[in-house]
Protein backbone atom coordinates (compact mmCIF):
# COMPACT_ATOMS: atom_id res chain seq x y z
CA UNK A 1 0.00 0.00 0.00
CA UNK A 2 1.45 3.41 -1.14
CA UNK A 3 0.42 5.73 1.78
CA UNK A 4 0.81 9.27 1.88
CA UNK A 5 0.04 12.24 4.00
CA UNK A 6 -2.15 15.44 2.45
CA UNK A 7 -2.89 18.79 4.20
CA UNK A 8 -5.88 20.20 2.76
CA UNK A 9 -9.53 19.88 2.82
CA UNK A 10 -11.03 16.66 2.66
CA UNK A 11 -14.05 17.53 0.89
CA UNK A 12 -12.62 18.78 -1.98
CA UNK A 13 -10.22 15.86 -2.70
CA UNK A 14 -11.12 13.28 -5.58
CA UNK A 15 -11.14 9.66 -4.38
CA UNK A 16 -13.34 6.37 -4.81
CA UNK A 17 -13.83 6.12 -1.23
CA UNK A 18 -13.04 8.47 1.51
CA UNK A 19 -13.09 7.36 5.31
CA UNK A 20 -14.56 9.93 8.34
CA UNK A 21 -14.53 8.82 11.80
CA UNK A 22 -17.22 8.92 14.08
CA UNK A 23 -17.44 9.07 17.69
CA UNK A 24 -20.64 8.32 20.74
CA UNK A 25 -20.48 11.46 22.49
CA UNK A 26 -23.51 10.13 24.83
CA UNK A 27 -22.44 10.08 28.18
CA UNK A 28 -25.04 8.22 30.15
CA UNK A 29 -24.28 4.05 29.17
CA UNK A 30 -28.30 4.21 28.94
CA UNK A 31 -28.78 7.20 26.77
CA UNK A 32 -29.46 6.47 23.29
CA UNK A 33 -25.94 6.47 20.81
CA UNK A 34 -25.04 10.48 19.71
CA UNK A 35 -22.91 9.76 17.06
CA UNK A 36 -21.08 13.12 16.07
CA UNK A 37 -18.22 13.17 12.71
CA UNK A 38 -14.76 13.87 13.75
CA UNK A 39 -14.08 16.22 11.45
CA UNK A 40 -13.64 20.30 10.93
CA UNK A 41 -15.41 20.13 7.90
CA UNK A 42 -18.80 21.56 7.45
CA UNK A 43 -19.15 19.69 4.10
CA UNK A 44 -18.50 16.30 5.33
CA UNK A 45 -20.84 16.82 8.45
CA UNK A 46 -23.79 18.15 6.48
CA UNK A 47 -23.20 15.39 3.62
CA UNK A 48 -23.78 12.66 6.85
CA UNK A 49 -26.18 14.63 8.33
CA UNK A 50 -29.27 12.66 7.50
CA UNK A 51 -28.19 9.27 8.06
CA UNK A 52 -26.62 10.49 10.94
CA UNK A 53 -29.69 11.91 12.21
CA UNK A 54 -31.75 8.81 11.61
CA UNK A 55 -30.21 6.62 14.27
CA UNK A 56 -29.41 3.42 12.06
CA UNK A 57 -25.61 4.36 12.90
CA UNK A 58 -24.23 4.07 16.47
CA UNK A 59 -20.73 4.86 16.07
CA UNK A 60 -19.97 2.12 18.26
CA UNK A 61 -15.90 0.54 17.31
CA UNK A 62 -16.03 -1.81 13.85
CA UNK A 63 -19.45 -0.09 12.94
CA UNK A 64 -19.34 0.68 9.46
CA UNK A 65 -22.10 3.25 6.84
CA UNK A 66 -21.43 3.89 3.19
CA UNK A 67 -22.85 6.93 1.44
CA UNK A 68 -22.31 6.59 -2.10
CA UNK A 69 -22.16 10.08 -4.04
CA UNK A 70 -22.23 12.25 -0.83
CA UNK A 71 -23.70 15.62 -1.31
CA UNK A 72 -21.02 18.60 -2.37
CA UNK A 73 -18.43 15.85 -1.68
CA UNK A 74 -15.48 15.37 -4.43
CA UNK A 75 -14.99 11.51 -3.29
CA UNK A 76 -17.48 9.35 -5.13
CA UNK A 77 -18.28 7.61 -1.72
CA UNK A 78 -18.29 8.57 2.04
CA UNK A 79 -17.43 5.49 4.31
CA UNK A 80 -18.64 6.57 8.43
CA UNK A 81 -16.24 4.53 10.37
CA UNK A 82 -17.68 3.88 13.88
CA UNK A 83 -15.01 4.55 16.45
CA UNK A 84 -17.14 4.30 19.97
CA UNK A 85 -17.79 6.05 23.22
CA UNK A 86 -16.16 9.02 23.52
CA UNK A 87 -14.89 8.47 26.87
CA UNK A 88 -13.36 5.55 26.16
CA UNK A 89 -11.30 7.19 23.42
CA UNK A 90 -7.39 6.57 23.25
CA UNK A 91 -5.31 6.18 20.13
CA UNK A 92 -5.75 2.16 19.99
CA UNK A 93 -9.83 3.13 19.10
CA UNK A 94 -8.20 5.03 16.38
CA UNK A 95 -5.79 2.23 15.30
CA UNK A 96 -9.18 -0.15 15.13
CA UNK A 97 -11.00 2.45 13.29
CA UNK A 98 -8.60 3.00 10.40
CA UNK A 99 -7.92 -0.86 10.29
CA UNK A 100 -11.95 -1.04 9.94
CA UNK A 101 -12.30 1.66 7.22
CA UNK A 102 -9.30 -0.07 4.87
CA UNK A 103 -11.03 -4.11 5.53
CA UNK A 104 -14.25 -2.18 4.62
CA UNK A 105 -12.85 -0.82 0.96
CA UNK A 106 -11.72 -4.59 0.34
CA UNK A 107 -14.61 -6.53 -0.30
CA UNK A 108 -15.54 -3.79 -2.39
CA UNK A 109 -12.76 -3.76 -4.84
CA UNK A 110 -12.17 -0.47 -3.75
CA UNK A 111 -7.95 0.39 -4.60
CA UNK A 112 -7.58 3.91 -3.85
CA UNK A 113 -9.18 5.63 -0.74
CA UNK A 114 -8.43 8.41 1.56
CA UNK A 115 -8.82 8.74 5.56
CA UNK A 116 -10.07 12.25 6.95
CA UNK A 117 -7.65 12.69 9.97
CA UNK A 118 -9.56 12.21 12.94
CA UNK A 119 -10.80 16.62 14.15
CA UNK A 120 -12.33 17.56 16.91
CA UNK A 121 -14.76 20.33 16.53
CA UNK A 122 -17.39 18.55 18.78
CA UNK A 123 -15.03 17.43 21.27
CA UNK A 124 -14.03 19.33 24.50
CA UNK A 125 -10.46 19.80 25.78
CA UNK A 126 -10.81 16.75 28.14
CA UNK A 127 -11.21 14.70 25.49
CA UNK A 128 -8.58 15.93 22.99
CA UNK A 129 -5.71 15.05 25.58
CA UNK A 130 -6.39 11.46 25.19
CA UNK A 131 -5.73 12.14 21.32
CA UNK A 132 -2.20 14.04 20.91
CA UNK A 133 -1.89 14.64 17.32
CA UNK A 134 1.23 12.55 17.06
CA UNK A 135 0.15 9.42 18.43
CA UNK A 136 -2.93 9.57 16.95
CA UNK A 137 -1.25 9.55 13.57
CA UNK A 138 0.96 7.12 13.93
CA UNK A 139 -1.78 4.49 15.58
CA UNK A 140 -4.07 5.68 12.45
CA UNK A 141 -1.70 4.70 9.77
CA UNK A 142 -0.49 1.74 12.11
CA UNK A 143 -4.32 0.18 12.08
CA UNK A 144 -4.50 0.87 8.38
CA UNK A 145 -1.34 -0.65 7.33
CA UNK A 146 -1.59 -3.94 9.34
CA UNK A 147 -5.48 -4.21 8.23
CA UNK A 148 -4.80 -4.60 4.68
CA UNK A 149 -2.56 -8.13 3.98
CA UNK A 150 -4.97 -10.90 3.64
CA UNK A 151 -2.94 -14.28 4.04
CA UNK A 152 -4.42 -15.69 0.77
CA UNK A 153 -1.15 -15.59 -1.10
CA UNK A 154 -0.89 -19.55 -1.84
CA UNK A 155 -4.67 -19.45 -2.88
CA UNK A 156 -4.72 -19.96 -6.55
CA UNK A 157 -8.06 -18.35 -6.79
CA UNK A 158 -7.13 -15.52 -4.85
CA UNK A 159 -9.10 -12.49 -5.61
CA UNK A 160 -6.70 -9.69 -5.14
CA UNK A 161 -8.39 -7.38 -2.84
CA UNK A 162 -5.43 -5.08 -2.03
CA UNK A 163 -5.74 -1.50 -1.16
CA UNK A 164 -3.31 -0.09 -3.37
CA UNK A 165 -3.04 3.49 -2.10
CA UNK A 166 -3.81 5.13 0.91
CA UNK A 167 -4.27 9.45 1.31
CA UNK A 168 -4.50 10.55 5.23
CA UNK A 169 -6.09 13.95 4.57
CA UNK A 170 -5.98 16.30 7.32
CA UNK A 171 -6.44 20.04 7.02
CA UNK A 172 -3.58 22.75 7.18
CA UNK A 173 -2.75 23.97 10.85
CA UNK A 174 0.18 25.55 12.79
CA UNK A 175 3.36 24.16 11.45
CA UNK A 176 4.25 22.51 14.91
CA UNK A 177 1.01 20.57 14.94
CA UNK A 178 2.19 19.83 11.09
CA UNK A 179 5.43 18.49 11.97
CA UNK A 180 4.28 16.75 14.71
CA UNK A 181 1.80 14.77 12.65
CA UNK A 182 4.33 13.90 10.13
CA UNK A 183 6.17 12.65 12.75
CA UNK A 184 3.88 10.30 13.87
CA UNK A 185 3.15 9.56 10.35
CA UNK A 186 6.04 8.21 9.43
CA UNK A 187 7.11 5.95 11.93
CA UNK A 188 4.46 4.69 12.05
CA UNK A 189 4.84 3.15 8.51
CA UNK A 190 7.97 2.27 9.27
CA UNK A 191 6.74 0.63 12.35
CA UNK A 192 3.61 -1.36 10.55
CA UNK A 193 5.54 -2.12 8.15
CA UNK A 194 8.41 -3.98 9.94
CA UNK A 195 4.73 -5.46 11.88
CA UNK A 196 3.50 -6.61 8.38
CA UNK A 197 7.45 -8.27 7.43
CA UNK A 198 7.23 -10.42 10.60
CA UNK A 199 3.28 -11.69 10.42
CA UNK A 200 3.91 -12.16 6.76
CA UNK A 201 7.22 -15.05 8.15
CA UNK A 202 4.28 -16.55 10.98
CA UNK A 203 2.01 -16.75 7.96
CA UNK A 204 4.85 -18.91 5.86
CA UNK A 205 4.19 -22.95 6.53
CA UNK A 206 6.96 -24.65 8.19
CA UNK A 207 7.49 -26.47 4.37
CA UNK A 208 8.94 -23.54 3.27
CA UNK A 209 9.91 -21.67 6.28
CA UNK A 210 12.48 -24.03 7.69
CA UNK A 211 15.01 -22.47 10.05
CA UNK A 212 17.57 -22.50 7.41
CA UNK A 213 15.03 -20.31 4.90
CA UNK A 214 14.09 -18.18 8.45
CA UNK A 215 18.05 -17.04 7.90
CA UNK A 216 17.89 -16.85 4.54
CA UNK A 217 15.10 -14.05 5.12
CA UNK A 218 16.41 -12.69 7.83
CA UNK A 219 20.38 -12.31 5.90
CA UNK A 220 18.11 -10.65 2.91
CA UNK A 221 16.48 -8.52 5.44
CA UNK A 222 19.66 -6.74 7.16
CA UNK A 223 21.24 -6.65 3.78
CA UNK A 224 18.44 -4.11 3.11
CA UNK A 225 18.40 -2.31 5.59
CA UNK A 226 22.11 -2.11 6.60
CA UNK A 227 22.45 -4.31 9.78
CA UNK A 228 24.76 -6.93 10.19
CA UNK A 229 23.69 -10.67 10.07
CA UNK A 230 25.78 -13.58 11.03
CA UNK A 231 23.11 -17.30 10.46
CA UNK A 232 25.33 -20.16 12.00
CA UNK A 233 24.42 -23.58 12.14
CA UNK A 234 24.93 -27.02 14.19
CA UNK A 235 28.72 -26.45 14.05
CA UNK A 236 28.25 -22.96 15.44
CA UNK A 237 25.85 -24.48 18.25
CA UNK A 238 28.30 -27.28 19.14
CA UNK A 239 31.38 -25.12 19.05
CA UNK A 240 29.47 -22.78 22.06
CA UNK A 241 28.16 -25.89 23.91
CA UNK A 242 24.65 -24.97 23.09
CA UNK A 243 23.70 -28.38 24.56
CA UNK A 244 20.08 -27.45 24.95
CA UNK A 245 19.30 -25.51 21.65
CA UNK A 246 21.34 -28.35 19.91
CA UNK A 247 18.76 -31.37 21.61
CA UNK A 248 16.04 -29.95 20.05
CA UNK A 249 16.71 -29.76 16.91
CA UNK A 250 18.65 -33.24 16.66
CA UNK A 251 15.58 -34.70 15.64
CA UNK A 252 14.69 -33.25 12.58
CA UNK A 253 16.76 -33.29 9.23
CA UNK A 254 16.34 -29.57 8.70
CA UNK A 255 19.91 -28.39 10.80
CA UNK A 256 18.85 -25.31 12.90
CA UNK A 257 19.74 -21.88 12.51
CA UNK A 258 21.40 -19.65 14.64
CA UNK A 259 20.80 -16.24 13.77
CA UNK A 260 22.46 -13.13 15.17
CA UNK A 261 21.60 -9.61 13.72
CA UNK A 262 23.26 -6.30 15.37
CA UNK A 263 22.60 -2.86 15.08
CA UNK A 264 24.87 -0.19 16.63
CA UNK A 265 23.94 3.40 16.36
CA UNK A 266 26.48 5.84 14.61
CA UNK A 267 27.34 8.62 17.88
CA UNK A 268 30.61 7.57 19.80
CA UNK A 269 28.88 5.02 22.73
CA UNK A 270 29.66 5.32 26.50
CA UNK A 271 31.50 2.18 27.52
CA UNK A 272 29.19 1.76 30.15
CA UNK A 273 26.24 2.37 27.89
CA UNK A 274 23.43 -0.31 27.62
CA UNK A 275 23.12 -2.87 25.02
CA UNK A 276 19.71 -4.52 24.65
CA UNK A 277 19.19 -8.17 23.44
CA UNK A 278 16.40 -8.94 21.84
CA UNK A 279 16.07 -13.18 21.69
CA UNK A 280 13.47 -14.99 20.09
CA UNK A 281 11.91 -18.74 20.02
CA UNK A 282 12.46 -19.55 16.33
CA UNK A 283 10.58 -23.16 16.25
CA UNK A 284 9.22 -23.16 12.76
CA UNK A 285 7.26 -26.19 13.18
CA UNK A 286 6.44 -27.99 16.69
CA UNK A 287 5.52 -31.70 16.44
CA UNK A 288 6.12 -31.62 20.25
CA UNK A 289 8.83 -34.25 19.28
CA UNK A 290 9.19 -37.49 21.00
CA UNK A 291 6.21 -36.30 23.21
CA UNK A 292 4.00 -35.65 20.25
CA UNK A 293 1.51 -33.10 20.17
CA UNK A 294 -2.15 -34.39 19.85
CA UNK A 295 -2.97 -34.15 15.49
CA UNK A 296 -5.88 -31.78 16.21
CA UNK A 297 -5.10 -28.22 15.64
CA UNK A 298 -1.28 -29.27 15.12
CA UNK A 299 -1.14 -27.44 11.44
CA UNK A 300 -1.30 -24.22 13.81
CA UNK A 301 2.63 -25.12 15.42
CA UNK A 302 3.81 -23.19 12.24
CA UNK A 303 3.47 -20.09 14.13
CA UNK A 304 5.72 -21.33 16.77
CA UNK A 305 8.78 -19.18 15.70
CA UNK A 306 6.38 -15.97 16.14
CA UNK A 307 8.82 -14.57 19.14
CA UNK A 308 11.45 -14.78 16.41
CA UNK A 309 9.44 -13.01 13.73
CA UNK A 310 8.65 -10.28 16.44
CA UNK A 311 12.36 -10.06 16.90
CA UNK A 312 13.69 -10.11 13.20
CA UNK A 313 10.32 -7.39 12.69
CA UNK A 314 11.81 -5.20 15.48
CA UNK A 315 15.17 -5.42 14.03
CA UNK A 316 13.92 -4.10 10.75
CA UNK A 317 12.46 -1.13 12.18
CA UNK A 318 15.19 -0.59 14.91
CA UNK A 319 17.55 0.01 11.36
CA UNK A 320 15.48 2.75 10.40
CA UNK A 321 14.70 4.39 12.92
CA UNK A 322 18.08 4.49 14.39
CA UNK A 323 17.80 5.00 18.32
CA UNK A 324 20.36 5.70 19.78
CA UNK A 325 21.61 2.35 21.65
CA UNK A 326 23.04 -0.55 20.88
CA UNK A 327 20.70 -4.00 19.96
CA UNK A 328 21.98 -7.58 19.39
CA UNK A 329 19.00 -10.07 18.44
CA UNK A 330 19.58 -13.55 18.96
CA UNK A 331 17.04 -16.46 16.97
CA UNK A 332 16.82 -19.85 17.78
CA UNK A 333 15.81 -21.62 15.33
CA UNK A 334 14.85 -25.07 15.10
CA UNK A 335 11.92 -27.92 13.90
CA UNK A 336 10.72 -30.01 16.73
CA UNK A 337 10.55 -33.76 15.05
CA UNK A 338 10.42 -37.06 16.60
CA UNK A 339 12.98 -39.33 15.25
CA UNK A 340 15.54 -42.26 15.84
CA UNK A 341 17.69 -39.51 16.47
CA UNK A 342 15.91 -37.29 18.64
CA UNK A 343 16.28 -36.05 22.07
CA UNK A 344 14.35 -38.61 24.61
CA UNK A 345 12.52 -37.92 27.79
CA UNK A 346 14.82 -38.56 30.72
CA UNK A 347 17.70 -37.27 28.74
CA UNK A 348 19.90 -35.02 30.15
CA UNK A 349 21.49 -32.17 28.59
CA UNK A 350 24.25 -29.46 29.30
CA UNK A 351 22.84 -25.76 28.38
CA UNK A 352 25.74 -23.51 27.27
CA UNK A 353 26.10 -22.21 30.68
CA UNK A 354 27.41 -25.44 31.95
CA UNK A 355 23.75 -26.23 33.69
CA UNK A 356 22.76 -29.45 33.07
CA UNK A 357 18.55 -30.36 32.18
CA UNK A 358 16.96 -33.08 32.67
CA UNK A 359 14.10 -33.33 29.57
CA UNK A 360 10.91 -34.69 31.06
CA UNK A 361 8.96 -33.40 28.14
CA UNK A 362 10.43 -33.05 24.79
CA UNK A 363 7.20 -30.64 23.67
CA UNK A 364 8.86 -28.30 25.78
CA UNK A 365 11.53 -27.14 23.69
CA UNK A 366 10.82 -23.53 23.57
CA UNK A 367 12.71 -22.68 26.73
CA UNK A 368 15.49 -24.70 25.60
CA UNK A 369 16.16 -23.04 22.88
CA UNK A 370 16.01 -19.87 24.78
CA UNK A 371 17.90 -21.13 27.47
CA UNK A 372 21.20 -20.88 25.16
CA UNK A 373 19.70 -18.02 23.16
CA UNK A 374 19.81 -15.78 26.15
CA UNK A 375 22.60 -17.60 27.80
CA UNK A 376 24.47 -16.27 24.36
CA UNK A 377 23.03 -12.98 24.14
CA UNK A 378 24.66 -12.26 27.89
CA UNK A 379 28.60 -13.87 25.98
CA UNK A 380 27.80 -11.37 23.48
CA UNK A 381 27.55 -7.96 25.99
CA UNK A 382 23.92 -7.93 26.13
CA UNK A 383 22.94 -5.62 29.67
CA UNK A 384 19.27 -5.97 29.18
CA UNK A 385 17.52 -8.85 27.69
CA UNK A 386 14.19 -9.58 26.32
CA UNK A 387 12.60 -12.50 24.82
CA UNK A 388 9.77 -13.64 23.13
CA UNK A 389 8.18 -16.55 22.65
CA UNK A 390 5.11 -18.72 22.27
CA UNK A 391 6.02 -20.75 24.79
CA UNK A 392 2.89 -22.41 26.86
CA UNK A 393 -0.41 -23.54 26.17
CA UNK A 394 -0.64 -22.47 29.75
CA UNK A 395 -0.33 -19.00 29.14
CA UNK A 396 -3.32 -19.15 26.49
CA UNK A 397 -5.51 -20.65 29.63
CA UNK A 398 -4.59 -18.24 31.77
CA UNK A 399 -4.64 -14.78 29.66
CA UNK A 400 -6.73 -16.30 26.58
CA UNK A 401 -5.75 -14.59 23.45
CA UNK A 402 -6.74 -10.64 24.17
CA UNK A 403 -3.41 -9.68 26.37
CA UNK A 404 0.24 -11.74 26.04
CA UNK A 405 1.87 -12.52 29.27
CA UNK A 406 4.77 -10.75 30.59
CA UNK A 407 7.30 -11.95 33.38
CA UNK A 408 10.58 -9.89 34.25
CA UNK A 409 13.18 -9.83 37.09
CA UNK A 410 13.54 -6.29 36.85
CA UNK A 411 11.24 -3.12 37.97
CA UNK A 412 13.03 -0.81 36.15
CA UNK A 413 13.01 -2.81 32.81
CA UNK A 414 9.40 -3.22 33.21
CA UNK A 415 8.31 0.30 34.31
CA UNK A 416 10.32 1.01 30.65
CA UNK A 417 8.38 -1.73 29.21
CA UNK A 418 5.17 -0.59 30.69
CA UNK A 419 5.74 2.73 29.05
CA UNK A 420 6.11 0.91 25.66
CA UNK A 421 2.76 -0.21 25.27
CA UNK A 422 1.18 2.81 26.10
CA UNK A 423 2.46 4.14 22.38
CA UNK A 424 2.65 0.56 20.90
CA UNK A 425 -1.37 -0.27 21.86
CA UNK A 426 -0.52 -4.06 22.63
CA UNK A 427 -1.37 -5.46 25.86
CA UNK A 428 0.60 -7.54 28.00
CA UNK A 429 -0.68 -8.90 31.49
CA UNK A 430 2.61 -9.13 34.03
CA UNK A 431 2.23 -12.20 35.68
CA UNK A 432 4.78 -13.53 38.94
CA UNK A 433 7.94 -15.04 38.65
CA UNK A 434 9.54 -14.64 42.09
CA UNK A 435 11.71 -17.47 43.80
CA UNK A 436 9.44 -19.47 45.76
CA UNK A 437 8.15 -20.97 42.40
CA UNK A 438 11.87 -22.26 41.80
CA UNK A 439 10.94 -25.47 43.09
CA UNK A 440 8.47 -26.69 40.87
CA UNK A 441 11.31 -26.85 38.71
CA UNK A 442 13.85 -28.53 40.81
CA UNK A 443 15.23 -31.84 39.36
CA UNK A 444 16.79 -34.94 41.06
CA UNK A 445 18.99 -35.76 38.15
CA UNK A 446 20.29 -32.56 36.57
CA UNK A 447 20.63 -29.08 37.85
CA UNK A 448 16.85 -28.58 36.97
CA UNK A 449 13.76 -30.20 34.47
CA UNK A 450 11.91 -28.39 31.23
CA UNK A 451 8.69 -28.90 32.75
CA UNK A 452 7.03 -27.56 36.44
CA UNK A 453 3.61 -29.98 36.14
CA UNK A 454 0.18 -28.57 34.94
CA UNK A 455 -0.06 -26.08 37.92
CA UNK A 456 0.83 -22.10 37.20
CA UNK A 457 2.44 -23.89 33.56
CA UNK A 458 3.23 -20.39 31.95
CA UNK A 459 5.13 -19.65 35.32
CA UNK A 460 7.43 -22.72 35.20
CA UNK A 461 8.26 -21.76 32.20
CA UNK A 462 9.21 -18.29 32.90
CA UNK A 463 10.97 -19.46 36.12
CA UNK A 464 13.41 -21.65 34.00
CA UNK A 465 13.96 -19.07 31.38
CA UNK A 466 15.53 -16.95 34.62
CA UNK A 467 17.57 -19.34 35.44
CA UNK A 468 19.58 -18.78 32.43
CA UNK A 469 18.99 -14.78 32.88
CA UNK A 470 20.61 -14.91 36.34
CA UNK A 471 21.21 -11.14 37.11
CA UNK A 472 20.93 -8.99 34.08
CA UNK A 473 17.71 -7.33 33.64
CA UNK A 474 15.10 -9.74 31.46
CA UNK A 475 11.56 -9.22 30.53
CA UNK A 476 10.30 -12.47 29.05
CA UNK A 477 7.13 -12.27 26.65
CA UNK A 478 4.82 -15.31 26.45
CA UNK A 479 3.05 -14.78 23.36
CA UNK A 480 1.52 -18.17 22.59
CA UNK A 481 -2.02 -17.17 22.77
CA UNK A 482 -1.96 -13.67 20.76
CA UNK A 483 0.38 -14.39 17.55
CA UNK A 484 -2.17 -16.01 15.78
CA UNK A 485 -5.64 -14.51 15.27
CA UNK A 486 -8.69 -17.28 15.30
CA UNK A 487 -11.33 -14.75 14.14
CA UNK A 488 -11.24 -12.47 12.13
CA UNK A 489 -12.39 -8.52 13.22
CA UNK A 490 -13.36 -5.87 11.37
CA UNK A 491 -10.09 -4.22 11.82
CA UNK A 492 -7.77 -7.54 11.36
CA UNK A 493 -7.64 -10.80 9.51
CA UNK A 494 -7.65 -13.94 10.78
CA UNK A 495 -4.16 -15.57 10.86
CA UNK A 496 -0.71 -14.16 12.01
CA UNK A 497 -1.17 -10.94 14.23
CA UNK A 498 2.60 -9.78 14.68
CA UNK A 499 2.20 -9.51 18.69
CA UNK A 500 5.16 -7.41 20.08
CA UNK A 501 7.03 -6.22 17.62
CA UNK A 502 5.69 -2.41 18.48
CA UNK A 503 6.25 -2.99 22.06
CA UNK A 504 9.51 -4.27 21.93
CA UNK A 505 10.22 -1.03 19.24
CA UNK A 506 8.95 1.13 21.68
CA UNK A 507 10.97 -0.17 24.49
CA UNK A 508 14.37 -0.38 23.01
CA UNK A 509 13.50 3.44 22.41
CA UNK A 510 12.83 4.21 26.16
CA UNK A 511 16.83 3.73 26.03
CA UNK A 512 17.41 6.30 23.30
CA UNK A 513 18.23 9.67 24.62
N1 LIG B 1 4.69 -24.22 21.23
C1 LIG B 1 4.09 -24.76 22.38
C2 LIG B 1 3.19 -23.80 23.12
C3 LIG B 1 1.97 -23.32 22.39
C4 LIG B 1 0.73 -23.86 22.67
C5 LIG B 1 2.04 -22.27 21.51
C6 LIG B 1 -0.39 -23.39 22.02
C7 LIG B 1 0.91 -21.81 20.87
C8 LIG B 1 -0.30 -22.36 21.14
C9 LIG B 1 5.19 -25.21 23.36
O1 LIG B 1 6.36 -25.64 22.78
C10 LIG B 1 4.64 -26.36 24.13
O2 LIG B 1 4.37 -27.35 23.54
N2 LIG B 1 4.49 -26.20 25.43
C11 LIG B 1 3.96 -27.20 26.27
C12 LIG B 1 4.81 -27.26 27.51
C13 LIG B 1 4.51 -28.42 28.39
C14 LIG B 1 4.93 -29.70 27.74
C15 LIG B 1 5.21 -28.23 29.71
C16 LIG B 1 2.52 -26.86 26.58
O3 LIG B 1 2.21 -25.69 26.74
O4 LIG B 1 1.70 -27.77 26.62
MN1 LIG C 1 6.36 -27.64 22.28
ZN1 LIG D 1 6.81 -24.90 20.99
Amino acid sequence: MHTSLLFQEAAVFQIPLLAVFAVDIASDKDDAPIPVLLTTSDTLADAAARVIASGEFRAALGETLLIHAPANVKAERLLIVGIGKVAKLSPDEVRKAAGTAVRAAKPRSIRDMAMAFPEDKALSDEHLEALPCSLTARALVEGAEVAEPDWDTYRSDRQDQSVTSLTVIAHEREKSTMQELQQGFNEALIIARAQNFARQLVNEPGNILTPTELGRRAQAMCKENGLKCEVFSTDKLNELKMGAFAAVAQGSAEPPALIVMSYTPSGKQAKSAPVLGLVGKGITFDTGGISIKPAERMELMKYDMAGSAAMIGAMHAIAQLKPDVKVIAVVCSAENMPDGKAFKPGDVVTAMSGKTIEIINTDAEGRLVLADGLHYAKTLGCTHLIDAATLTGACVVALGYLNAGLFTNDEAAWEAFQRATQTSGEKFWRLPCTDDYRDQIKSQIGDIMNTGGRAGGAISAAMFLKEFAGDTPWIHLDIAGTAWNEEAKPWLPKGPTGIAVRSIIDWVRTFSA
